[in-house]
């Protein structure tokens, strides 16, 4: 009774407290000229299972020897439900963990503390668009917004990050990023390994200057126009990262939360990487792969089995060499200290202890069938096409850029349909005349992302006269699991099937390279009955 008593006076609170800020939230968005937020205010009785706090400050972390760097990051606290369902990355600048199942309903009281506008997106997840983060309902300095959502995805690492016009690249730059990590029943039957042998691993790269603090864009336009590449490798947050592990299988979930880095990862010692899962959860059986393409925003989740070394081994994950991803000519205009294609270290692994736990076997079968049928999808005949292009001085979805509220024709989709979208990368021009001498062709890889669903790859076709640069990168794409993001290299086309389920709204969908995505690399579906 005392305790059912102290969860009314709490929810009481809260619902007076929140309930007026969730207002406050919808008229920001009212300001920002779009539409007011459709969500009903959420009844404070309403049951969730977990509730968090989430705020977006400027914090310093000390991620190098000398002084600290001043960051922005997400801190979060556990309000009501399970303790494990938040989990904090000690010394580091990425928001906490979320450890969630499948089902269960949760509710997030976020707090922009930013000195600018914000929002969070959640990147993978199936939810209203309401909740999706969409750049219209960016919040103000000060402003607070309730997400609240079930969790109706299947097991898998997913993540979130900012998502307001513009800015997006620079947010996640500054350290807004975590990761939100689903689990369910198929997943638990399958014998992963858990608890201290399931790592989250998530890369980015950064500049410091001498002063330890941060440098984004420094490089003049050329360098938006590419997207970031910075010249030192973090993992999760911290750089020279090294991990010291048991002799024992390991889940590893690594996302590139690189603002436009593409990582092409492979261990040091040429074991094969044994991939178990992608974007969205476990893949149907264990597959493998020299090296694995790690675009910005994708995850892949590895079975690393330190158990086959001594005690005392180390190994280095790597990103090897490919090439063909970016435009040479900003290549030239640019000074990129460590450009995409370039060899590097990620991470280091010590094998410093026998196995706490017994063996685990690398399982045959890790999921269901993700079978689908070409019928399934309505437009087979006349599947709906995009096309990746430089246009106009800047990278173009069918020649389009981004406006806040436009959804053309070709971007309204039914609900409760599947489709096939074809989206094709082409060459575009730099400029005609001018200082270069005549016109001259641009393209550049590009992460396609789509919000609101996990989508199948079906098919890639390449460009002859790109083949030769493709054929670095290609064997290490692991296109048979469900995804949010796909790298779509130059010359190539990628064919998608995705299905539009459970909410009609606006979405987007958007090159991850943030700074294209930031230039107006992006636009809105609308998914309508
Ligand atoms: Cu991870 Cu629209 O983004
Ligand atoms: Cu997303
Ligand atoms: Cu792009």
């Amino acid at each position: 009774m005392k305790n059912h008593m102290n969860r009314r006076e709490f929810l009481h609170l809260t619902g007076v407290v929140f309930g007026g800020l969730l207002l406050t939230g919808a008229a920001g968005t009212f300001l920002n000229g779009c539409a007011p937020l459709t969500t009903r205010p959420i009844p404070v009785d309403s049951p969730v299972d977990l509730e968090f706090s989430l705020r977006a400050i400027s914090s310093e972390v000390q991620m190098l020897p000398g002084r600290p760097t001043r960051v922005w990051r997400y801190e979060g606290e556990l309000l009501r439900g399970d303790p494990n369902a938040m989990q904090v990355l000690p010394n580091s600048y990425l928001g906490p963990i979320f450890r969630v199942k499948k089902g269960q309903r949760v509710r997030i009281f976020f707090t922009n503390e930013l000195p600018e506008a914000t929002v969070v997106h959640w990147h993978g997840l199936h939810l209203p668009d309401t909740m999706d983060g969409h750049p219209r309902f960016a919040m103000g300095s000060g402003e607070k917004f309730t997400y609240e959502f079930e969790i109706m995805n299947r097991a898998g690492t997913y993540w979130y990050h900012p998502h307001p016009h513009g800015q997006t690249g620079a947010q996640v730059y500054a350290g807004l990023a975590g990761l939100f990590i689903v689990s369910d029943e198929e997943e638990a039957s399958v014998g992963l390994p858990e608890g201290k042998y399931d790592l989250p691993l998530v890369i980015q790269d950064r500049i410091f200057a001498d002063d330890d603090q941060l440098v984004y864009q420094s490089g003049g336009m050329m360098n938006v126009m590419m997207g970031f590449l910075g010249d030192r490798i973090l993992v999760n947050g911290r750089p020279d990262y090294s991990l010291s592990v048991d002799a024992h299988p390991y889940r590893l979930r690594l996302l590139n939360g690189s603002n436009s880095r593409i990582y092409k990862l492979a261990w040091s010692d040429g074991t094969p990487l044994t991939v178990i899962g992608t974007d969205g959860g476990l893949i149907e059986k264990p597959v493998q792969r020299d090296y694995v393409m790690l675009a910005p925003a994708e995850r892949i989740e590895l079975w690393a089995d330190f158990g086959q070394y001594s005690p005392g081994t180390t190994l280095t994950l790597k990103s090897l060499e490919f090439s063909g991803t970016d435009s040479e000519q900003m290549m030239m205009m640019n000074s990129t200290p460590l450009p995409n294609g370039a060899e590097f270290d990620i991470l280091q692994v010590r094998v410093d202890r026998a196995a706490e736990e017994p063996n685990l076997q690398l399982p045959e079968i890790l999921s269901g069938s993700h079978s689908f049928s070409l019928r399934d999808a309505v437009n087979v005949a006349k599947t709906r096409s995009f096309v990746l292009e430089f246009k106009r001085m800047n990278w173009t979805i069918n020649g389009r850029t981004f406006d806040m509220k436009a959804v053309a024709d070709d971007e309204k989709v039914k609900l409760g349909e599947s489709e096939l979208w074809l989206i094709t990368n082409q060459p575009g021009t730099m400029m005609h005349g001018g200082m270069m001498g005549g016109s001259m062709s641009e393209e550049m890889a590009h992460p396609i992302h789509i919000h609101g669903l996990q989508f199948l790859i079906l098919d890639r076709q390449i460009r002859p006269e790109k083949e030769k640069e493709w054929e670095t990168v290609q064997a290490g794409y692991v296109d048979s699991g469900w995804k949010d993001t796909v790298l779509i290299m130059p010359g190539e086309s990628v064919k998608l099937l995705l299905r539009f389920e459970d909410f009609t709204g606006l979405y987007m969908y958007h090159c991850h390279n943030l700074e294209h995505e930031d230039l107006g690399m992006m636009r809105n579906y609308q998914v309508v009955t």
